[in-house]
């Protein structure tokens, strides 16, 4: 098999980036591990930056976003009883967000390949990358019972934290920063009508947040030890939990009802540098993970796949390697601002268990200067919102 552009990875990354450089004439091959129906399984995140929002409706995947996604101008913050406060980031940077599911991206992605025939190939075994380093790069992989080699131009590496792409960088070339949090997100998703904003709450108890997929499906998450047991949570433990870290009003105005889902995900850092080696390039997961506060995962995923879709474009439309040569540093940039921000809101957010009686006080009063000052919420909101692409 050939193609220009071997993609490892159907996650959102590597569909989105198939889609975009079909419609600037490019070629790829799609090399996803799993079923479909596995991957439209996964609950994610679903709160989507105006330049992610900008990128799929500039690329023809807007529609039903735009009918279903919920728009908002920013997001609550309310800390232990106390009366919550608005971040606007509309008002400060004139830029709005989407409550909208990673799994409807998902799907809306699949789609859109269905339409245009596109080579996607599900549940291919053992992926590994041949030469990345020279100009003949090469994968090869199992589908169907028989050994494939896929000679390519570029491999770009789309295939998440666990995928095999960023292994394929030398120890020596490769520099890793990470953090890793001590406690995790429960989270559960449920048939009920959502509060109208999303707000995240700091409570003695721990953090909680409430967010929505759309008018009748909520998303709720409580901060829980690292250790805790999925079976220990049932609904109504859940509920009590989330209910006793908000203010009683909008404790009183959660509606309640069965989970559809529930999870616990762990939270932490990641950032791998450089994101290219030789013909190798990565994007998404498969080069930095965030915590989930402030939702950040899916947009870098989304801006990684901008700059490199427009890299590819260029460089297949007039032969210039000048966007490609730059791709890591320019994603990495979006990138680092991302991490900061989610760092930040964890820190901001969560209680910590080895905090001391310092590190309290100091995020409370954090917390304080935020609620009372216009330049803090402003420099806030601009975080939040995500960098502007770089021409
Ligand atoms: N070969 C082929 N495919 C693989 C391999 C492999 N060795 N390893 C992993 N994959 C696939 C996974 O099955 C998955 O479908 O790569 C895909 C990676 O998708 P994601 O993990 O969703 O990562 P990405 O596309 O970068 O999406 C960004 O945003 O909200 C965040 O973390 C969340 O997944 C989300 C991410
Ligand atoms: C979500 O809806 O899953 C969500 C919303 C906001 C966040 C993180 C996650 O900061």
């Amino acid at each position: 098999m050939k193609t220009q552009v071997a993609i490892i990875g159907g996650g959102p990354a590597g569909l989105l980036l198939s889609h975009i450089l079909h419609r600037h004439g490019v070629d790829s091959v799609v090399l996803e591990k799993n079923s479909r129906a596995h991957v439209l399984s996964r609950i994610r995140a679903g709160v989507l930056e105006q330049t992610t929002v900008d990128v799929l409706r500039q690329n023809g995947l807007g529609t039903r976003m735009d009918r279903q996604g919920h728009a908002h101008d920013g997001m609550k913050i309310v800390w232990a009883g106390r009366e919550s406060f608005f971040i606007d980031v509309k008002k400060h940077v004139n830029k709005r967000f989407m409550a909208y599911g990673q799994t409807s991206i998902q799907e809306d992605l699949f789609d859109a390949a269905d339409r245009r025939n596109a080579k996607v190939l599900s549940e291919v075994e053992d992926v590994q990358l041949v030469d990345v380093a020279t100009d003949h790069p090469c994968v090869t992989f199992r589908h169907n019972g028989e050994s494939v080699h896929l000679d390519c131009d570029y491999i770009a590496g789309c295939d998440g934290f666990h995928g095999v792409s960023r292994k394929a960088i030398p120890a020596n070339v490769l520099r890793v920063f990470e953090k890793e949090y001590p406690f995790g997100w429960l989270g559960i998703l449920s048939e009920t009508p959502p509060l109208p904003d999303i707000i995240y709450a700091n409570h003695p108890r721990g953090f909680a947040l409430a967010s929505m997929r759309s008018p009748t499906l909520s998303r709720y998450y409580v901060q829980a030890p690292l250790d805790t047991k999925i079976e220990d949570w049932s609904d109504d433990r859940f509920w009590s939990e989330l209910k006793a870290r908000y203010p009683k009003e909008l404790a009183d105005a959660i509606v309640t009802g069965p989970s559809i889902e529930k999870s616990i995900a762990p939270l932490r850092s990641f950032v791998c540098e450089p994101m290219r080696h030789g013909q190798l390039f990565l994007a998404g997961d498969a080069a930095h993970i965030v915590p989930p506060t402030g939702a950040k995962g899916l947009n870098l995923a989304v801006s990684d796949v901008f700059y490199l879709s427009r890299a590819l474009a260029a460089f297949y439309s007039h032969g210039s390697t000048t966007l490609l040569d730059g791709y890591s540093e320019m994603a990495l940039r979006r990138v680092w601002s991302s991490v900061r921000t989610s760092w930040y809101l964890t820190n901001l957010l969560h209680r910590f268990p080895q905090a001391s009686d310092f590190d309290q006080r100091t995020q409370e009063f954090e917390l304080d200067y935020l609620k009372s000052s216009h330049h803090a919420q402003a420099a806030l909101a601009e975080q939040y919102a995500g960098l502007a692409f770089e021409q």
